[in-house]
């Protein structure tokens, strides 16, 4: 039952990604590489200026000079913009008015014939501001936290039994401050979008997780009916959480296309892509876990402080894990946050989680060491069977096997339990591990299913494809439900005009999709044999439906399976027309009984250089819980890159702003650090393939985000068992191993 990368394709999989092709040969088009269907030689390019202060206002914007420059089309300034009669969202920057947030700041768009050209005219701008002092030192203000503005779906503050109390019965206890620096995404591809009108219609290409989403909030923000907004977006070039809400760009784009009459195209540069577009938050998190001298926990307490921008709050749930992960008698768990003159903060990868697991995961190794006990063993006298933050049942949960099957797999027993024991030569080994966690998310979402005449057919979703597979388990799921085989049928999807879909974040379009295309697929499949039944020619002439059954392009008598005919006789012979259902699906009625949630066991081996402290994440192997797994190839690769992203989270990211201006300093990929292949060794990912039905008919939970969690914290681990030195600042960098 369990798959990794070795194992077989298991059958109705397709072995290879759909889009392999496409994108390997360049074919697939991405959103700032569409030419069509407006004219070419029209397109417009934008390039968007940014404040060079952190908090104040602008005073004037000089912009004669930029608008007599060569191929100079328009300045778009607060002070020229038109002004929008709808709402002002507080998260974007869209020339609304002259207000000054953060360094980086969208404050005015130049327009021209070329990229170069708009970018050279933006340098002649005359920018005057009014400066006023800006909040940029998080640490120094951590006193002034104040719980967020809205709390959302969970409590920024909760409370279970009575922590004092339950903590007089610890004779162990950790406590210790843990931070996480500021993320940024940076997708491969950067946000892109073009913007084009055909009268009061608007149409664009965007590089985004979520085209409905894009269209609600254009609509909304533009005061447009909903109808007159199409938003595209075939292929995605990786997404994060960053292109799951439309920023500035894409509605300045919009704006900008309105006033031009021409179609407008802005592609943010990779030093744009920090701040006005989303980051994950740094959070200061002070852990306290008190356990009895069994291991036995009585109390956790995490007070998780964040920054938020000054425009808005975003909360990043750093003490989620603390809530949940393990079972104790009490928990307190809060979530504060401190204004600063920042762009957004955003979902990214595992929001919540994967800061969470990464600073409890370490407080969990620190108790280990000082009970003297297994960490692994301390996991497991403290498995929590039911949800302890929500006193509910989980819909299904194996984490139990996957500390076993994970540990096998790496060779746990193998570890000295006492740090700085084992060394190679110049290198310090270790071995760590760390629990993984992420909810299962699921939404309604609705689908197509056509079956054409010549045999194969078509599935279309207004879902996307952020680089996790979509389109290959699209055409395998209808193709399962059709009995043909997954490489005959065509998947279409990022295109606002097809049937709704969720956003693609929250791990959810898999559980939410799927479904629904299955549905539709059976119901195209009911008609068929309908049709067959009704027809006189059709050697399925008034059989009954739930007599029959279709396989490798056939519908036939289940009882007789040479009793039947191919989807092309019986569509040719009846005028050659598809066969086409919709289908729709939505989360499980008593969905709030139970709590849905993926888990999983990261170990990874380190080896740290005894004099530069260079650490060397030389293996790692995640086992994961996170219901059947879809496809081999495309999964599993979505639990290796996110393990990727741990390693990168444990060592290398962190975006640095100037303490005086604000600006992000390392705002390239030569300065802000993301693992190459160089820092990666070997990574084994499996995952346990049990189904969770109560959760979706098909048994499938989301794996885009689990990967990333737990991994940092396993690494911190085995850097903390190699060297003896406990890091509990992110990124763990060989200064930090140094002085600790
Ligand atoms: Mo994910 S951070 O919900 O795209």
């Amino acid at each position: 039952m369990m798959q990794n990368q070795t194992s077989p394709t298991p059958k109705g999989q397709l072995e290879h990604r759909y889009d392999g092709i496409a994108k390997v040969t360049g074919k697939a088009k991405y959103a700032a590489e569409f030419t069509e269907p407006f004219p070419k030689k029209d397109l417009v390019y934008a390039y968007i200026v940014q404040s060079t202060i952190p908090s104040g206002s602008l005073a004037s914007i000089d912009q004669k000079e930029a608008e007599r420059a060569f191929g100079v089309i328009a300045v778009l300034t607060p002070f020229n913009a038109p002004q929008l009669t709808s709402a002002k969202p507080h998260n974007l920057s869209i020339l609304q008015d002259a207000d000054v947030h953060y360094n980086g700041q969208p404050i005015a768009v130049v327009l021209a014939t070329s990229l170069p050209f708009a970018r050279h005219a933006a340098r002649l701008l005359k920018i005057q501001y009014n400066s006023q002092p800006a909040k940029l030192n998080f640490m120094g203000r951590l006193a002034e936290a104040r719980l967020p503005k809205q709390g959302g779906k969970e409590q920024p503050g909760t409370q279970r039994g009575d922590l004092a109390s339950s903590m007089t019965k610890a004779t162990v206890t950790v406590d210790e401050t843990y931070i996480t620096p500021i993320q940024n995404h940076n997708p491969m591809e950067p946000h892109a979008t073009i913007a084009w009108w055909e009268g009061e219609k608007l149409n664009v290409y965007d590089a985004t997780q979520y085209i409905s989403g894009v269209k609600m909030s254009l609509s909304r923000i533009l005061n447009l009916p909903l109808e007159n907004v199409r938003v595209q977006c075939p292929y995605t070039g990786g997404g994060f959480g960053c292109k799951g809400t439309a920023w500035s760009h894409v509605v300045l784009a919009a704006m900008a296309a309105k006033i031009v009459q021409k179609p407008v195209k802005i592609v943010l540069e990779r030093d744009q892509m920090f701040g006005p577009v989303g980051a994950r938050p740094t959070t200061v998190n002070k852990i306290k876990i008190g356990a009895d001298a069994g291991g036995r926990i009585v109390g956790i307490q995490h007070d998780a402080i964040m920054h938020t921008s000054v425009m808005d709050d975003f909360v990043e749930r750093s003490a989620g894990p603390s809530r949940m992960l393990y079972n104790s008698e009490a928990n307190s768990a809060t979530e504060k946050m401190v204004d600063m003159n920042l762009g957004m903060g955003t979902y990214m990868r595992a929001p919540g989680e994967a800061t969470g697991t990464a600073v409890l995961e370490i407080a969990m190794d620190e108790l280990a060491h000082k009970l003297n006990m297994d960490p692994v063993q301390l996991r497991l006298v403290n498995y929590a069977e039911t949800d302890p933050s929500r006193d509910r049942p989980f819909s299904s949960k194996h984490l139990r096997e996957c500390y076993t099957q994970a540990a096998d797999r790496f060779g746990w027993s193998k570890r000295n339990s006492q740090p700085r024991q084992n060394s190679e030569g110049h290198k310090l080994i270790g071995y760590g591990m760390a629990t993984a966690t992420y909810p299962a998310n699921r939404s309604a979402a609705t689908a197509v299913v056509r079956i054409l005449p010549n045999g194969h057919a078509f599935v279309g979703c207004g879902t996307q494809d952020i680089g996790t597979g979509m389109y290959t388990i699209m055409a395998q799921t209808a193709a399962a439900a059709l009995g043909l085989d997954p490489t005959l049928v065509e998947a279409r999807l990022g295109d606002s005009t097809l049937p709704k879909a969720p956003v693609s974040g929250g791990s959810q379009s898999t559980a939410s999709v799927l479904p629904a295309i299955d549905v539709a697929a059976k119901q195209a499949k009911l008609k068929l044999s309908q049709l067959a039944i009704q027809d006189s020619r059709s050697p399925l002439y008034n059989a009954k439906d739930t007599d029959l059954d279709t396989k490798d392009g056939r519908v036939f008598l289940r009882s007789n399976p040479s009793t039947g005919e191919s989807f092309t006789a019986l569509l040719t012979r009846n005028g050659s027309q598809s066969i086409e259902a919709e289908g729709s699906a939505q989360p499980a009625a008593d969905k709030a009984s139970m709590t849905t949630q993926s888990f999983g066991a990261v170990f990874a081996e380190v080896a740290v250089d005894k004099d530069t402290h260079m650490v060397q994440v030389r293996r790692v192997v995640g086992t994961y819980d996170i219901g059947t797994l879809m496809n081999n190839k495309t999964g599993l690769n979505q639990l290796m890159g996110g393990i990727v992203w741990g390693v990168g989270f444990a060592l290398h990211e962190e975006t640095v702003i100037d303490p005086v201006y604000g600006r992000t300093v390392n705002e390239s990929f030569a300065d802000y650090h993301v693992p190459v292949n160089a820092d990666i060794g070997d990574i084994d990912v499996s995952v346990l393939n049990i189904p969770d039905t109560k959760f979706n008919p098909l048994g499938s939970r989301g794996i885009g985000e689990i990967g990333i969690t737990g991994a940092a914290a396993a690494v911190a681990n085995a850097i903390y068992n190699a060297t003896g030195k406990r890091v509990r600042h992110y990124p763990i960098t060989p200064d930090k191993i140094m002085q600790a």
